[in-house]
Order: C-alpha cells, then sequence, then structure tokens
C-alpha cells in the first residue's frame, strides 16, 4: 500500500511513523510534511488544500491511500475530489466536514439528535446578540461558528469583552453564545468505517499556554492517555449518551462518515455534554494516544476504508499511560519568530519519543523551527508519574533558541494518583 499523509504537524509526525513500522506499507509519503516525517517517508512541497496539487502527486506517486491530518482540507472537500479520482481516503467528505467547520451545523446536529450539549443560540446579526446579552444573567462562552484554529472561543465574565468579541465575529461570521459548562474536559477519538466504529481511550488535552492553566488559549501545550478519571461507569455512560448516539445519528443521516471523530466533552455535575466535535485527530493528543496503539497502522487503515471496523478491534497497550509535552517558539501563542536553528536531536532519546510539528530542513540542511508549536515529547510508563517523568526527560533533547513548555502536564491527576 502507498500512501500518502496529508499535514504537517506533530499529529502528522505521529501517524507517519504508525504507517512506517506498518508491514503493509511500500510506499509513504507526506504532503507538506516536516523535518520529523522527512526522516520516515517522502515530504512533498505542496499545498494539501489544493486539490490539484493533492490529485496530481497521488498520479504521479501511485498513491492507494490518502489519511487526511488537519481540518483545512477536509474543510476545503479535499476527500470529495480524492474519491471522485477513486482513491481510497481516510476523512470526511465536505458536507460531514462541516461538524467542525461550522459550529453552527454541529449545534443543529446535537440539537436535532438528542445529544447532550451546552445550551445555546445562533446569531446573525449585532443587534440581535446585544439584546440577548442584555437579557441573560448566566456565564456563556461566545465562539465563533467558522474554523478558527483554536483561537474562536472567549469565555470570560467582562460584559465588555464579550460585547466586543461578538460584534467583532458578527463582521464576517455567525456567532454561538453557549452555556458556560462546568466540569473537566476529556477528549474521545472514534474511527469510523461509514458503518461501524471503535473508540480509542480518551485523552485529555490542556488548551492554556500556561502551568494552572493561566494565559490564553493554544491548539494544545500538552495531552495524557489515557484519563484516570474516567472510570468504567463514566465511560459507558459517555459510549451510551454520547458516542453511540453520535455514531448512529452520523449514519441515520447518511452522512457516511470515513474517518476519526473527535469528541470534545465536559463532564458535569448534569452528566456528561458534547463541548465540539472536530472530525480529525487531535494535536497534540494523537503523539501520546497513537504511542499506545499496538497494531499495525496499515490493518486499521486498511478496516477503515473497507468497512470492515466489525471484524477488526484495534490493539491498545492498556497497561500503559503516554503524556505528551508540547515544546514551543518563544512568543506563541502571540507572534513569533521562524527559522530558528534547533541543536541536533540525539538518536537515543532515552525512553521519550520526539516527534517533530513545525520543522524543516534548511537549504543548507540545518534543522529549523517554523514557530507555533514546534516539538512534542512523550514519555511512556506504567503509571502518569513515570510517564511524567520520561516526557520531561526527553525535552532536554529539543534546544533552540526561545524554546518553552508547560511544566505540569498530567500533574493533576499525578498529585491525585
Ligand atoms: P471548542 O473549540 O468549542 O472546544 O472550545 C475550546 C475550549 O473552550 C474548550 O476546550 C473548553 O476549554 C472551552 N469551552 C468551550 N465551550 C465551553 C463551554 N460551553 N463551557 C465552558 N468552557 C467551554
Ligand atoms: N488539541 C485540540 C485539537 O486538536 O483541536
Amino acid at each position: 500500500m502507498r500512501v500518502l499523509i496529508l499535514g504537517s504537524g506533530g499529529r502528522e509526525h505521529a501517524i507517519s511513523w504508525k504507517f512506517s513500522q506498518s508491514k503493509r506499507i511500500s510506499g509513504l509519503y507526506i504532503a507538506p510534511g516536516n523535518g520529523g516525517t522527512a526522516e520516515l517517508g517522502t515530504n512533498l512541497n505542496i499545498n494539501p488544500e489544493k486539490e490539484d496539487q493533492v490529485l496530481q502527486a497521488c498520479r504521479d506517486n501511485k498513491i492507494d491511500l490518502v489519511f487526511v491530518g488537519p481540518e483545512g482540507p477536509l474543510a476545503a472537500g479535499i476527500v470529495d475530489k480524492i474519491k471522485e479520482a477513486g482513491i481510497a481516503v481516510i476523512g470526511p467528505h465536505q458536507e460531514a466536514a462541516q461538524l467542525e467547520s461550522s459550529k453552527a451545523f454541529s449545534k443543529d446536529f446535537m440539537v436535532r439528535n438528542h445529544i447532550p450539549t451546552a445550551e445555546s443560540r445562533t446569531f446573525t446579526k449585532a443587534s440581535d446578540f446585544e439584546s440577548y446579552m442584555k437579557s441573560i444573567t448566566h456565564r456563556v462562552v461566545l465562539k465563533k461558528s467558522g474554523l478558527a484554529a483554536g483561537k474562536g472561543v472567549l469565555e470570560s465574565t467582562d460584559q465588555e469583552e464579550l460585547l466586543h468579541f461578538g460584534k467583532e465575529v458578527l463582521k464576517t461570521d455567525s456567532l454561538v453564545v453557549e452555556e458556560f459548562l462546568e466540569g473537566f474536559e476529556v477528549s474521545f477519538f472514534v474511527l469510523s468505517d461509514g458503518k461501524n466504529y471503535r473508540v480509542l481511550p480518551p485523552c485529555s488535552d490542556y488548551k492554556k499556554a500556561h502551568d494552572n492553566d493561566e494565559g490564553l488559549n493554544t491548539g494544545g501545550m500538552g495531552a495524557i492517555c489515557p484519563v484516570p478519571w474516567v472510570t468504567k461507569e463514566l465511560y459507558s455512560e459517555i459510549e451510551q449518551s454520547i458516542i453511540k448516539t453520535t455514531m448512529d445519528s452520523l449514519n441515520k443521516e447518511g452522512l457516511n462518515y470515513v474517518g476519526v471523530v473527535y469528541i470534545g466533552v465536559m463532564v458535569t455535575s448534569k452528566g456528561p455534554k458534547v463541548l465540539e466535535y472536530n472530525v480529525r485527530f487531535g494535536d497534540p493528543e494523537t503523539q501520546p494516544l497513537l504511542s499506545l496503539i499496538e497494531s499495525d497502522f496499515g490493518n486499521i487503515a486498511d478496516a477503515m476504508i473497507k468497512g470492515h471496523l466489525d471484524n477488526y478491534t484495534p490493539r491498545v497497550n492498556e497497561n500503559n499511560t503516554a503524556l505528551g509535552v508540547v515544546i514551543a517558539a518563544e512568543g506563541y501563542p502571540g507572534e513569533y519568530n521562524k527559522s530558528i536553528p534547533v541543536q541536533p536531536i540525539p538518536e537515543d532519546t532515552e525512553d521519550a519519543l520526539i516527534f517533530h510539528a513545525s520543522t524543516s530542513i534548511d537549504a543548507q540542511g540545518q534543522l529549523v523551527t517554523g514557530g507555533g508549536r514546534c516539538f512534542t515529547s512523550v514519555g511512556i510508563g506504567s503509571d502518569i508519574i513515570s510517564a511524567y517523568s520520561a516526557a520531561y526527560r526527553g525535552t532536554k533533547f529539543v534546544n533552540f533558541e526561545g524554546a518553552w513548555f508547560r511544566n505540569d502536564i498530567g500533574k493533576k491527576f499525578y498529585e491525585e494518583a
């Protein structure tokens, strides 16, 4: 099987790593990829959102299967075009991708299918939004409906700030105003073959930039898998009320979803509720999550594209915990410099796995950062404490000017343990 992976983040490095270990793989291409994927396959310097470039790359390299990593190409409808060209693809088509690309679409889907979620209202006019805000007394969260790379949500108690943010969003998009939910967050990654599904172990992501969940929202500064707070009982409740209902509703509505459904859940005192759907694996959750998958990734992909997930259960290392720490560029999530040289990363990083994100190899053959989130160090251990220690030992092998990371990934579970 000749595989093309679209994307360039830590998630795509982890996906490439799993595919590179597969016995089924006879060619591995990543577009555009990063400095890490270049060591596992061939990076193709194309834009993964441009159908003509992707289809040409498929023809040139005799690709049998495309795996779409990020949301951009999915929202742009790349899957529809790849399918039309007769090539197998993992990722939802454009209509289904609206579960992520339109929060308004996603909310409507949840409400009409009775999937537990926060109460909400969608606005298109600033005047309606302003009068609604004057009429309510409960705390709310504002969400830009369209894609915003993790930066389209405002949680604030400051009325002025809320009004300003909402009116800015309404200049270009619709606005979802949602009841503020309290509890703890957990994410589920569900593999779907269009009819059957398999749920992977739960993950917990750290969205805020700094320790103790302070600072701005980011794409995610670290993640842990599985999540100790998800007991067997809680898992069964979420599986019944949210996961099964979501997957049955996708089938009932004829969305023929082949790909990964990411379900962000808030566990509240009134039960678990959906915060959001994404239509892909999470980043950085994928880095620890896939580190625990023991099955051949080519077999998983094959079951997904052939509709055989009912006969195939991915094998997961259930005795271990994996923990990922993101190493970011100075200034992120604000402005940051790019092209900062990275000191060579040794082959032996002790018991940590180092996944690249924004890196590339420059014309002089030097590994350089591309800014933002640059690497993820993943540690695996028999418990959270050992996974934490391994991941943080890994961070010392990644050195570039201005590199920084959170120091408390997994700690809230670790301190409890
Ligand atoms: P979303 O893109 O919808 O997942 O929102 C990004 C983050 O904002 C979530 O991971 C939560 O941390 C927070 N958030 C979103 N919706 C709510 C809500 N209704 N109540 C509390 N926090 C929320
Ligand atoms: N880590 C959050 C996301 O991938 O959307």
